[in-house]
């Protein structure tokens, strides 16, 4: 009775690197995937003459990683037309016949994670226990979106009615859906977009972030493998003013899935509704402020252990981390010296090492960006610590992990998306206009708080506006299916990846009623 929430489902069991036969048969399948990889638009019938973009490793630019081709304006066309004639058919299947794909796509997935480990490093620059992770994520997906789909799709809800009459509800796709995925979680939201408007009965055309195309090509020709026909999931490689830009302006688009930048969600919005179409669905997982609020009753330790992993994972490159500490002032002084001395373990360098915490950021804009806010902070901050780089750093686009201390959340006008931590200190007092000035910035990604006290915990949890809220844990790493994930406000519209109610934004619902 309780099936939507408490599936009897597992999540993929990942690597374990403490066991040395996993771990040297994860190094010898790494080892064997090879540079460079290919990659072109997937489009039944294209013959694309679109650019080739090279592809360097940020953790070493001259190293070659591979080379794509964007599609043309005649390759997008053509998806879009494949993708319309395509759609009925895939809609019609039984559902339990699309998640049968997915759940072969996972085996897949596992059965060769090496490859897209080896792609996650060096394409997206992502440790080795960052990149094992997104291959869980993405198994994690496609078996849980499977799930759901047996669920609410293989079979109409019976709906009461009189004597003599039958009333039946059905869920359908929505048509042809654009995935538009960002180069943080190149395979795991890349899959998890795809999987979940395939597994509705949509066709699905993909637009990866330019970065990350390589690994989004290796998981397209997968689930292809593992099923899903050429013309129902398409990709079409490229930058998001050319290829992007066309498919949210083109009518016959019936939804777009789309994680990246508030700003960015706001033009796909405004494409859309410009159209002389149907309105569209839009899925967005935007940006954040995110927050961590630290009274007096937390554990120094664990705070700062948590915030580390917050701020600085996946160097920082999580929708989800931590931006902001705000500490209590009685144990800031001494939250903010472990802090410093923490960070000084911090092991900064090639992701390709397991001993590696922290790798590079994705590529150079990323850097400047980055860069110019460290200008910035130079006058309005107190710099707490800013974690050396050791001297092959400079061959790759690495930014220095760093802290500051500022004044309050005014002198963060946008997020800051890499590994700087920012900590405010607040008086007893104060609480609540730390829970206004987080809810001012608009955003509402997650939260997380450290206290031994529950009043405050709730009175936090009830007043701040967060999709993800973490007591005295880290904020990071929502698990598919058991931390549901997204935002609210200018973070994101839901419904929340790797929760129950996120197919239901990629249907339509049909009743029919029949006079018996
Ligand atoms: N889902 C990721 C996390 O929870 C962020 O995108 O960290």
């Amino acid at each position: 009775p309780v099936a939507l929430y408490g599936e009897l489902r597992k999540n993929s069991m990942g690597v374990n690197l403490a066991n040395d036969n996993e771990l040297k048969a994860l190094a010898d399948a790494v080892n064997a995937a090879r540079a460079p990889w290919s990659a072109a638009p997937l489009v039944p019938g294209a013959s694309s003459g679109g650019p080739t973009v090279q592809v360097a490793d940020p953790a070493k630019r001259s190293r070659t990683v591979g080379s794509w081709q964007a599609a043309d304006a005649a390759t997008v066309e053509r998806a879009l037309a494949n993708a319309v004639a395509a759609q009925p058919q895939w809609d019609r299947l039984p559902a339990a016949s699309r998640a049968a794909i997915l759940e072969h796509a996972a085996d897949l997935l596992e059965q060769r994670r090496g490859e897209f480990i080896a792609l996650a490093v060096r394409e997206a620059g992502k440790t080795i226990p960052a990149a094992i992770a997104e291959v869980r994520e993405a198994a994690d997906f496609c078996r849980y979106y499977a799930a759901m789909a047996r669920k609410l799709f293989a079979h109409p809800e019976q709906l009461p009615g009189p004597t003599g009459e039958s009333n039946q509800l059905f869920l359908n796709g929505r048509g042809v859906f654009v995935c538009i995925s960002p180069w943080n979680f190149p395979l795991a939201i890349f899959m998890g977009q795809v999987t979940a408007a395939l597994v509705a009965g949509n066709s699905v055309i993909a637009k990866p972030a330019e970065q990350t195309t390589l690994i989004a090509y290796q998981a397209t020709k997968l689930l292809r493998e593992a099923g899903v026909p050429e013309a129902v999931l398409q990709l079409l490689p490229g930058d998001g003013a050319t290829v992007g830009a066309a498919l949210t302006r083109d009518p016959r688009v019936a939804g777009v899935a789309f994680t990246g930048s508030t700003e960015t969600a706001w033009a796909i919005n405004r494409a859309l509704a410009a159209r002389n179409a149907p309105i569209a669905a839009l899925i967005a997982e935007t940006g954040g402020q995110n927050a961590l609020i630290a009274d007096s009753s937390a554990l120094p330790e664990q705070l700062v252990k948590d915030a580390i992993a917050s701020a600085f994972d996946s160097a920082g490159q999580r929708c989800s981390a931590a931006r902001v500490l705000f500490v209590q002032d009685d144990i800031a002084d001494k939250v903010i010296a472990m802090l410093a001395g923490a960070m000084d373990e911090l092991k900064v360098g090639d992701p390709g090492l397991l001993s590696t915490d922290i790798g590079p950021v994705i590529d150079a804009d990323a850097c400047s960006v980055l860069a110019a806010h460290a200008e910035r902070m130079r006058g309005e901050a107190k710099l707490i610590k800013e974690v050396a780089l050791p001297a092959e750093c400079a061959e790759g686009t690495f930014f220095a992990p760093r802290a500051y201390e500022i004044p309050s959340l005014d002198v963060l006008k946008r997020e800051v998306f890499g590994p700087v931590l920012h900590v405010i200190r607040w008086k007893a007092s104060e609480l609540d206009r730390v829970i206004d000035a987080i809810n001012a910035t608009g955003y509402g990604l997650t939260l997380g708080i450290h206290s031994r006290i529950d009043a405050t915990v709730e009175h936090i949890q009830k007043r701040v506006r967060a999709g993800n809220c973490y007591v005295n844990r880290n904020q990071i790493g929502a698990v598919v299916g058991v931390q549901p994930f997204g935002g609210e406000g200018l973070s994101g519209t839901g419904p929340k990846a790797g929760g129950p109610h996120y197919l239901l934004r990629f249907a339509t619902e049909r009743t029919l009623t029949i006079n018996t």
